[in-house]
């Protein structure tokens, strides 16, 4: 997270913003709409209320016995971890106004939030959704760590009344007083939306209501949700609207009808399997540096994909990758303001993508550049921006080649690749669940935990029983060893907190939970958790990854987390940027480690995060904590959606000997202390046994600052990212290294690639704060001035 963007974007996006919601403007995208007033109602989706009540469902995860404790709460004996709408007065009959209820739901029990700004990690809450038609008449006001959760076997509607006003449904940030969101947007993290239908199909075309206002950082997720608008003509209702924030990931939503499906700008975001139908404009992208989009499906719009805002000489959008997407009855499909220039703003890629009656695919200020069909048609690889192959850079707008796709990374007999969403168990009944408190775990963070959980493991596997992780931080003392067959999932993001002697050695390695030991094959799945360390723990690696697997053993919405958190006793009091290095605020050796016995990992909104600042401090002050290595990767078949891995001292991901490897978003960034100390000097010292890198090669062609490095691809073949971030905004805690539009400077290099590394394509690279945008076995080759984009520097394409 960064937290001093507001500048930049200001301007834009109180546009952007006026336009949506306070002074409904109708876009000129418009004028050339031609909707017709069909109702929504005639669609599919069955919104009876009465049906829906009628209907008795049961999901495992309401009906479980509800024994999760925060921890670190002041009082975990009494606050409530979940939380069921009906036990606030919710009745999910239709007629009955449930917004009071739903919003008392949210905020019972000291709870922080929009008007607190701030964040805690000592409130975490479930609020449930029953089957049920729930109608509210003004916003739904989240708060912060919430999981907004509806049952996946009937999902319940919430139903905007018809004097619903032009706001949010869902509001994620809600606006304050001072005109401003409540939270900083890119410090809103670990909270979810799923299972549920939105509906607003009873508001007046003509009242701007929005579905979800969603400006989030990392961490987050909204998955399984429909969105119902009018598609009368002239409508301004809108799905989804982000208008800042640092990341993110979406999937499995689907939106009918609106002015936009969704409305959306942000630093990166990851976004999977949307499906957007009847709207004017399907994607209006307000802004951003990069922003990856798989598995689109978009019928029956105006225009599919429009990323012209701003127009030619002023484009908001840095970059958008889609692939293996589908784009069917559509006048066109990408609407773009590109023009060839020095800048690479607009950079934008498209792979796999499959049109059917899109009669313009690309257009440019109007001017057809691509041509689509009015039958069907694919587009292999087509581009524009600046390219690097591997030299450069070269402005090209056009038909690009595509990687030949391994088959391994492949969904079954598809050209598209495999991916998997997260698991709910939503047809498992609750007598399929071991409970690690039923097992005799604490999960009160003093506990040593290590052996109850243990236990439940490997009980759990042999009854094959799902292990759920009811709140509460387990602390754990030696490694937790996963076997072959788990599946873990936890309850409004449970912590394993690795704590004592075992991980205090700098250089002696030790995994706090390890997945399958070498040589062991079979599948796990595990979900919804975090896993942090407590204290001096140099010698942890959080996660160390050995199974070899097939498809669709992985990890959904499992973090780490790096102190900056009440109980982590790496906090302001512990860790303050003012204390010289020690060993006091040392507190991993690795974040993620997928070793060389490793296959077939997938990992989908996964986020390892050292903190930069103390989440349970109300001024989010900032904090120096020191961690060796981000997510290390030596395994084949690998799929990275929508990962981010910030502010480790040595890189924050690196593929050292890895085959088949697909990723996008990636992001992340440097420790925010650096370069005081280096790389170089980082408390770690290099590992020849993991191919740590070796700062005094690496830095010693350039000049400049000598930081961890972003990304750094070594002896490696068959690497496919599909959309990277890489920033270092900070010198020291200062930002003026980093200031728009330069001198770039924070740090020389970022994304290096070295030896026999082959097969290697980087889609829509975005960096900031660094001078040199990539090496190659030592030397520079893309200076940022020569791709000046948005705030970030972008290239669209490089390949070796
Ligand atoms: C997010 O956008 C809002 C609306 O324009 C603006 O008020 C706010 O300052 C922005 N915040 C950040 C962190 O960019
Ligand atoms: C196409 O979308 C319009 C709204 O834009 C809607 O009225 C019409 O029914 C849709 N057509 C089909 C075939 O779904
Ligand atoms: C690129 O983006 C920046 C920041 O949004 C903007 O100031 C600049 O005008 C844009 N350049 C072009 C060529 O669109
Ligand atoms: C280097 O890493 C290897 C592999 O994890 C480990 O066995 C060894 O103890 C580490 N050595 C040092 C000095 O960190
Ligand atoms: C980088 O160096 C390795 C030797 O370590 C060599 O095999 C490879 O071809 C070099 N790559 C490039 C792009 O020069």
């Amino acid at each position: 997270m960064r937290c001093s963007l507001v500048s930049v974007f200001s301007v834009l996006i109180t546009v952007a913003n006026a336009g949506l919601v306070h002074v409904p403007v109708v876009n000129e995208v418009l004028d050339s709409a031609s909707p017709s007033s069909t109702s929504v109602a005639a669609q599919s989706h069955s919104v009876n209320g009465a049906e829906a009540t009628s209907t008795s469902s049961s999901y495992w995860l309401a009906d479980i016995t509800h024994q999760g404790i925060a921890a670190f709460n002041t009082d975990p004996s009494t606050y409530v971890v979940f939380r069921n709408v009906m036990d606030y007065g919710a009745t999910g009959d239709g007629v009955t106004d449930d917004t009071a209820a739903i919003n008392a739901a949210i905020s019972d029990g000291g709870r922080y939030g929009p008007s607190s700004g701030e964040s805690s990690t000592t409130t975490p809450a479930i609020v449930y959704f029953p089957a049920g038609t729930y109608l509210i008449s003004s916003s739904i006001i989240d708060y912060y760590f919430t999981q907004l959760i509806g049952d996946p076997n009937s999902l319940p509607i919430i139903k905007a009344s018809a004097a619903f006003p032009a706001t949010y449904m869902i509001d994620g940030d809600q606006y304050q007083d001072d005109g401003d969101e409540g939270w900083t947007a890119t410090n809103v993290f670990f909270r979810q939306i799923r299972n549920m239908i939105l509906d607003m199909t009873d508001v007046p075309a003509t009242t701007g209501a929005v579905g979800i206002h969603w400006p989030t950082g990392q961490a987050t997720s909204i998955q399984n949700v429909e969105i119902l608008m009018s598609s009368e003509s002239g409508t301004q209702h809108e799905g989804l609207f982000i208008e800042n924030g640092s990341g993110g990931f979406v999937v499995d939503v689907t939106t009918s009808g609106g002015l936009y499906g969704i409305y959306v700008g942000n630093q990166q975001f990851t976004m999977r399997n949307l499906k957007i139908s009847d709207a004017v404009t399907g994607i209006s992208q307000i802004w951003d540096w990069g922003w990856t989009y798989i598995g689109l499906t978009i019928s029956n719009c105006t225009t599919a994909v429009a990323v012209n805002t701003g127009g030619s000489d002023d484009q908001a959008v840095g970059s958008v990758t889609i692939i293996d997407s589908v784009i069917e009855d559509c006048p066109v499909f990408i609407d773009t303001a590109w023009q060839s220039s020095s800048h690479s703003n607009g950079s934008l890629i498209l792979e796999n993508i499959y049109l059917d009656n899109v009669p313009v695919a690309v257009q440019d200020n109007g001017d057809t550049i691509l041509a689509g069909s009015s039958g069907e048609t694919t587009i292999d690889g087509w581009g524009q921006g600046h390219k690097y192959i591997p030299d450069g850079p070269t402005n090209f707008q056009g038909t690009i080649a595509a990687p030949t796709r391994p088959t391994a990374l492949l969904a079954s007999g598809t050209s598209d690749y495999y991916t998997k969403t997260k698991p709910q168990y939503a047809a498992s009944p609750v007598s399929s669940f071991l409970s690690v408190r039923d097992a005799g775990a604490k999960g009160d963070g003093t506990t040593d935990d290590t052996a109850a959980i243990q236990a439940a493991l490997e009980s759990a596997v042999s009854s094959s029983q799902i292990v759920f992780f009811d709140q509460g931080t387990y602390k754990v003392t030696t490694t937790i060893d996963v076997p072959a067959g788990s599946r873990m999932v936890g309850e409004s993001y449970p912590v394993i907190m690795a704590s004592g002697d075992t991980f205090a050695d700098i250089d002696t390695p030790i995994p706090v939970v390890r997945i399958g030991t070498a040589g062991d094959s079979g599948s796990i799945e595990w979900s919804d958790m975090i896993v942090s360390t407590q204290g001096s723990t140099p010698g942890a690696v959080l996660i160390e990854w050995n199974l070899a697997a097939t498809e669709g053993s992985g990890m959904w919405d499992v973090h780490a987390r790096i102190g900056g958190f009440d109980g982590s006793d790496l906090q302001v009091a512990e860790c303050p940027t003012t204390a010289s290095v020690s060993a006091t605020c040392e507190a991993a050796h690795m974040s993620m480690h997928i070793t060389s016995d490793a296959s077939n990992v997938y990992l989908e909104n996964t986020w390892f995060w050292t903190a930069d600042h103390d989440l349970d401090n109300a001024d989010s002050t900032q904090i120096s904590i020191y961690t060796g290595r981000g997510l290390l990767v030596e395994g084949e078949n690998i799929w990275l959606y929508g990962t981010a891995v910030e502010h480790h001292s040595l890189y924050q991901y690196q593929f050292s000997g890895a085959k088949n490897v697909v990723a996008g978003f990636i992001q992340t960034e440097t420790p925010y202390y650096q370069p005081d100390p280096d790389a170089a000097s980082s408390p770690y010292p290099t590992n020849t046994t993991l191919n740590d890198p070796d700062y005094s090669t690496i830095c010693s062609s350039t000049s400049g600052n000598c930081d961890a490095l972003g990304l750094r691809i070594l002896d490696s073949d068959t690497v496919f990212i599909y959309g990277a971030g890489l920033y270092s905004f900070f010198d020291s805690y200062s930002t003026t290294c980093s200031d728009d539009p330069g001198p770039e400077d924070c740090q020389s290099n970022i994304f290096s690639v070295e030896g026999t590394t082959s097969d290697l394509w980087v889609y829509t690279l975005s960096t900031v704060g660094t001078t040199n945008m990539v090496t190659v076995n030592g030397s520079a080759l893309a200076p940022y001035r020569d791709n000046i984009a948005t705030y970030a520097d972008t290239i669209a394409y490089f390949t070796l």
